[in-house]
């Protein structure tokens, strides 16, 4: 048994019975920058964390599905029949949304029911994906054991699938793709609009920086709300423009936006256009090494989203403002926003420091003690 699984395959066997036919993992992430900009057609810039989502699943002889997790040892059962796009709710929404993703997609895949154990050690409602985590790992499992052949692009679009009508939530590419296309020591430049993917190096290591990430522990959920206002603003934004997503706009098409649209819409756009061209020079920076320049761009995406996007909160611009401050290389919120994580590109020696300056500043304002970390990038979703 591999490292790790001995909570799944423990849970497996008490409460579904026996040992499993095997094991899958898939991470959360961070993004390091392009923030809303997915659902644009637009880039982005995420990595996969060592913090995953594992599942022990074996398929059955009949059409019950079974599931149970960590977070909620509950047996939850359904069958093949009863999995519909609606069907869902609690945790178990992922797991069957990606069974019922799966069957839409290549009718009559799935011939039998499954059991399957959930763990998972990314903080949920955090803005690190935990969702995307659990969906990609039984998207990868279920695609193994049944020998369905879906490639990693079809087994990303399922994970979307699940989460955009499963349950709900308007949300883009971003999260399943990094939560499948990671690789140690690299981010996932994506283009959200043909899917390609490059590894880009960080080299964080190499330059004795790491990665912190503050969990504000301000919950957001992106099922209602802001999210899906933005997502809105954005599509009203480019149909005004005449162009089919904001992708299709650069700069120099500003001042036009500025005349055409309202000062909201309009504020919404720039952010969006800006994030794309920040994502590009961050990668060009990466490439070369150049970590101050791609530090400056990550300011340059906070100021963005907390102005003209406006979906920071005051914890996660005093995260931003301690990490600057304390004289971190870069500094920005994480995610959707409307609360969740901001992460600081430090010096190794200086991130616990760091971590202890944002207990202080949160302590001193009355806010909920938040959570500081550091994350590795690391590899994507995968048997083990
Ligand atoms: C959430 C969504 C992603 C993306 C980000 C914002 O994480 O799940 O698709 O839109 O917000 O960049």
């Amino acid at each position: 048994m591999t490292a790790g699984t001995e909570t799944v395959a423990a849970l497996f066997e008490r409460v579904l019975g026996g040992a499993p036919a095997g094991f899958w993992r898939a991470p959360g992430r961070v993004n390091l920058i392009g923030e809303h900009t997915d659902y644009n057609d637009g880039f982005v810039l995420p990595f996969a964390i060592d913090r995953a989502t594992t599942v022990a699943l074996s398929p059955r002889r009949d059409d019950r599905i079974r599931l149970v997790s960590t977070f909620d040892e509950t047996l939850v059962e359904s069958d093949l029949g009863a999995v519909t796009s609606r069907a869902f709710s609690g945790w178990s929404a992922y797991p069957l949304g990606v069974a019922w993703a799966i069957g839409e997609h290549a009718e009559g895949a799935l011939r039998h029911g499954f059991d399957v154990a959930v763990d998972s050690d990314v903080p949920v409602g955090a803005g690190l994906s935990s969702s995307a985590a659990i969906e990609m790992a039984v998207a990868v499992a279920l695609n193994d054991l049944w020998g369905l052949g879906l490639g990693r692009t079809e087994l990303i679009r399922i994970g979307q699938r699940a989460e955009n009508i499963a349950v709900g939530a308007p949300t883009g590419i971003m999260d399943q793709s990094a939560s499948v296309f990671g690789q140690r020591d690299a981010a996932v430049f994506l283009d959200c609009r043909s899917l390609a993917v490059e590894q880009v190096p960080l080299g964080f290591d190499a330059a004795g920086l790491v990665l912190l990430v503050v969990d504000t522990k301000v919950e957001h959920a992106h099922a209602t709300g802001g999210y899906r206002d933005r997502r809105e603003a954005c599509e009203r934004g480019a149909a005004a423009m005449g162009v089919p997503a904001l992708r299709d706009l650069t700069v120099d098409d500003l001042p036009r936006a500025m005349v055409l649209l309202d000062d909201v819409t309009f504020r919404r756009v720039r952010h969006v256009v800006t994030e794309d061209a920040r994502v590009l020079e961050s990668v060009a920076a990466l490439r070369v090494g150049d970590l101050a320049r791609f530090g400056e761009l990550m300011a340059a995406s906070h100021v963005s989203m907390r102005d003209d996007f406006e979906i920071s909160v005051p914890q996660l611009d005093a995260v931003v403002a301690t990490a600057q401050a304390a004289g971190a290389v870069g500094a920005r919120m994480t995610g959707g926003g409307f609360g969740g994580c901001a992460i600081a590109l430090v010096a190794a020696d200086e991130a616990e420091s760091l971590a202890n300056e944002v207990l202080r500043v949160f302590a001193d304002r009355g806010w909920h003690e938040p959570v500081p970390f550091t994350v590795r990038p690391s590899d994507g979703a995968r048997a083990l």
